[in-house]
């Protein structure tokens, strides 16, 4: 079979990434600039900043891809990007760099969507294997999707509210620590106790997510304490907090595997980095006879390889794009 070389972009928030791909499951070079630097002074991502920055250095990511993978845009077969959803501006920058790229060197354009590249980061340790459960925990998502087969998908479960990532980041911010937080809070939760009571967030028969009121208990733990001139202890905090979520998250995704009957389970996303909850969901799956696959660290925050792994199942499946292709600030998985 002859070699697809996918050359992916991606822009959706705040990294500006580039990334060369072979036949979806080899990473031949890759470039991720990241502006968390600037943003960490504002505490978060500030839009604005995001696309102007995206601006700056797009053109350097991919010609930096292109020279390290010592390939030319002769052995390209497809351009991949992330189409949506994320930041608008971000996103227009990646959309207009790859339809540029495709119109220019008259390459088939793949429209990939942010979810299915985290998705396919699992492509990149071992051939995903049908049907699979995966569980997306990031900035911007916290959702369980059935696949029944390559890049079909099916959201059977989302959050009602925040993102878990997203809680990770405000709880964060509450115990003063600096953006993003959510490697943050896993690490000193590695060093805490569960001393605190905090309720399990959405316990209920749906596979939907709720974390905003985790969220709050946690801001109203704090303030109570404070008035009654206690000092938290961050550690133990930031353990109740982590394992009221990796409860939840474990509790529905084991129920899901059990009634989808999958044998599979892949984990996505930025929050899929989190040891306490990788440290969860392997027992869990060896207690279960299911299979566990986790992106490398560098794959489970945002990056082009991801989507250039995605991009060579859409690629093969016939999903195309022309240059009328626009970036969607949110979009349904499908
Ligand atoms: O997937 P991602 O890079 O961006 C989105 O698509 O949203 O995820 C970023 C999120 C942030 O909320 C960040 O705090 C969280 O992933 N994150 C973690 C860890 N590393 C990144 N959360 C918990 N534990 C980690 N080790
Ligand atoms: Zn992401």
């Amino acid at each position: 079979m002859e070699d697809i070389y996918i050359l992916a972009i991606e822009s959706s928030c705040d990294e500006t990434s580039c990334s060369i791909v072979k036949n979806g499951c080899e990473d031949i070079s890759t470039v991720v600039l990241s502006q968390i630097d600037i943003h960490k002074l504002y505490g978060g991502v500030v839009p604005e900043i995001a696309s102007r920055m995206h601006i700056e250095v797009i053109t350097k990511a991919i010609e930096e891809a292109l020279f390290k993978s010592a390939l030319t845009m002769s052995d390209i077969d497809a351009i991949a990007v992330t189409y949506a959803p994320g930041l608008i501006g971000s996103l227009l920058v990646g959309v207009t760099a790859a339809k540029t790229l495709s119109y220019v060197y008259n390459k088939p354009l793949i429209p990939v969507h942010h979810i299915a590249g985290h998705i396919y980061a699992n492509n990149l340790v071992a051939p995903m294997e049908f049907p699979l459960l995966a569980l997306v925990v990031s900035g911007g998502h916290t959702e369980l999707v059935y696949m029944k087969y390559d890049y079909d998908f099916e959201v059977i479960g989302s959050t009602l509210d925040d993102a878990v990532g997203e809680v990770y980041d405000k709880v964060a911010r509450v115990l003063d620590l600096p953006y993003p937080g959510g490697p943050k809070i896993d690490a000193l939760a590695r060093l805490g106790e569960d001393t605190y009571t905090l309720p399990l967030p959405l316990d209920d028969d749906s596979y939907n997510f709720s974390f905003s009121g985790l969220k709050s208990a946690v801001i109203n733990l704090k303030h109570n304490e404070e008035q009654r001139g206690h000092k938290i202890v961050k550690e133990n905090l930031a353990t109740s907090f982590q394992n009221r979520v990796i409860e939840i998250i474990c509790k529905k995704t084991l129920r899901a595997l059990k009634e989808y009957q999958c044998n599979h389970l892949v984990l996505a996303g930025g929050v899929s980095a989190s040891q306490g909850l990788r440290e969860a969901l392997k027992n869990l799956c060896s207690k279960n006879n299911i299979n566990l696959i986790y992106p490398d660290l560098k794959y489970c925050t945002d990056n082009a390889t991801m989507i250039g792994a995605a991009g060579y199942y859409a690629y093969k499946i016939g999903k195309r794009a022309d240059l009328t292709l626009n970036a969607k600030a949110t979009e349904f998985l499908h």
